[in-house]
């Protein structure tokens, strides 16, 4: 058992605000770091916010959780009593970088440092700190109260002690929809378990999309394809989170998994011609009165989207994650993408049928001529049925 009482949050934004209350919410005494004081405030009201529904609901006492909450500005002096810091600031090595050098110059020589990095090499950003064995990665989904799933990642250098108490404080923190799933992440590889897992149906999403650019099909009969399985379909959800996020996506990843990744031409257009999506008012959509609402019973399908495919390409990166040691078993890759997606993996339903569903990718790689998408060893062997 680890002896952590005493946790630091750093950069209080949309995922810092969320882990802080459930760290609040677990028992442990917290400190929220920002840059600014504003951001403080904006965090700390989100803090107090989420903690007051719950009082409202007769489930803890807002006072008795605030009253364990510190805030500063100063970070060294924020994590000299630390025993576990999760770091949640923007996307950026550089400044990723800088605050573990800090934390490493500060902090007790115990404490963990872990990030919250959504895409980036938590291997990499220990190298400036004196206790690589310390560092380690946990990735939280947003929002981080209500998402079921934590993975922890191992950087190269992570002791198994760190991990152990990584996955010990990250059970240790309620989920307010369920109970918590903790997927421990073997290697530390782009997009770890989950966001790995679905991040090659883009290849397949980007073939789609331009053949209805090059054919002039409108978008949302591609959007009316899909149809809407969850809150929001393919193509609002991708204007909800923004077409440069999705466009910086696909090149993070054909920087570290493959070329085949890069962003087609309908979504560089966009780009280029700054249709974001909701935060501009135009994307796939018209924003500008709300959030649009497709009716697809009423919207010509464009008959292009074979779910058969998507679910090959998930199986085959399923596969991947395997043959890369990055999970201990494919129970762990469709248990950690229910947790954090609330859709099934693949692993289900494509171990019954493999055969058919390696048939489809075969031809599907070939139409679009994706070296990525073709099928990888373990999967054409069939071996991974039994790696439970
Ligand atoms: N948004 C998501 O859906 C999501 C999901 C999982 C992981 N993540 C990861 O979580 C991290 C934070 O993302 P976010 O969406 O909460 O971003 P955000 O912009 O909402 O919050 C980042 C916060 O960090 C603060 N910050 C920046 N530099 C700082 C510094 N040097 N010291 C202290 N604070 C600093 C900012 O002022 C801001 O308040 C990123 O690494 C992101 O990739 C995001």
């Amino acid at each position: 058992m680890s002896d952590v009482k005493n946790i630091v949050v750093i950069g209080v934004g949309l995922m810092g605000s969320g882990i802080a209350q459930i760290s609040l919410m677990a028992g442990y005494n917290v400190t929220v770091v920002d840059i600014k004081q504003e951001f403080i405030d904006k965090g700390v009201a989100s803090i107090e916010d989420g903690l007051k529904r719950l009082e409202a609901k007769g489930k803890l006492s807002l006072a008795e959780n605030m009253a364990r909450l510190n805030t500063t500005l100063d970070l060294s002096y924020a994590v000299k009593n630390a025993d576990y810091i999760i770091e949640a600031v923007v996307e950026k090595m550089d400044v990723k970088k800088e605050i573990f050098k800090i934390c490493d110059n500060n902090a007790p020589l115990h404490c963990i440092i872990a990030s919250n990095t959504s895409t980036m090499s938590v291997t990499e950003m220990a190298t400036v700190t004196n206790r690589e064995d310390k560092c380690i990665g946990m990735h939280f989904f947003n929002p981080a109260p209500l998402m079921k799933l934590i993975e922890v990642i191992a950087g190269e250098k992570s002791s198994e002690e760190s991990m152990e108490i990584g996955i010990e404080v990250s059970k240790s923190l309620p989920c307010l929809r369920g109970e918590r799933y903790i997927a421990k992440v073997l290697k530390d590889r782009p997009g770890f378990i989950v966001n790995r897992l679905n991040a090659p149906g883009s290849i397949y999403f980007n073939y789609l999309l331009d053949t209805c650019f090059e054919k002039g099909i409108p978008f949302e009969s591609l959007d009316a394809d899909y149809g809407s399985g969850g809150p929001m379909s393919p193509l609002v959800l991708i204007d909800y989170t923004g077409i440069d996020t999705a466009y910086h996506g696909r090149n993070y990843y054909a920087e570290t998994l493959h070329e085949d990744f890069r962003p087609g031409k309908a979504l560089t257009k966009m780009f280029n011609e700054g249709k974001l999506g909701r935060k501009t008012g135009l994307g796939f959509y018209d924003w500008s009165k709300g959030r649009p609402k497709p009716d697809f019973s009423k919207i010509q399908k464009a008959g292009l989207v074979d779910h058969d495919v998507i679910l090959a390409i998930r199986l085959n990166e399923g596969c991947r994650i395997l043959e890369e040691g990055i999970a201990s078993g494919w129970k762990v890759i469709d248990d950690a993408n229910m947790a954090g997606m609330n859709f099934p993996g693949p692993f289900g339903e494509g171990i019954k049928n493999y055969e058919k569903y390696l048939k489809r990718l075969i031809n599907i790689s070939e139409e679009i001529g994706s070296e990525y998408l073709k099928p990888c060893d373990l999967f054409k062997s069939g071996n991974f049925v039994d790696m439970k």
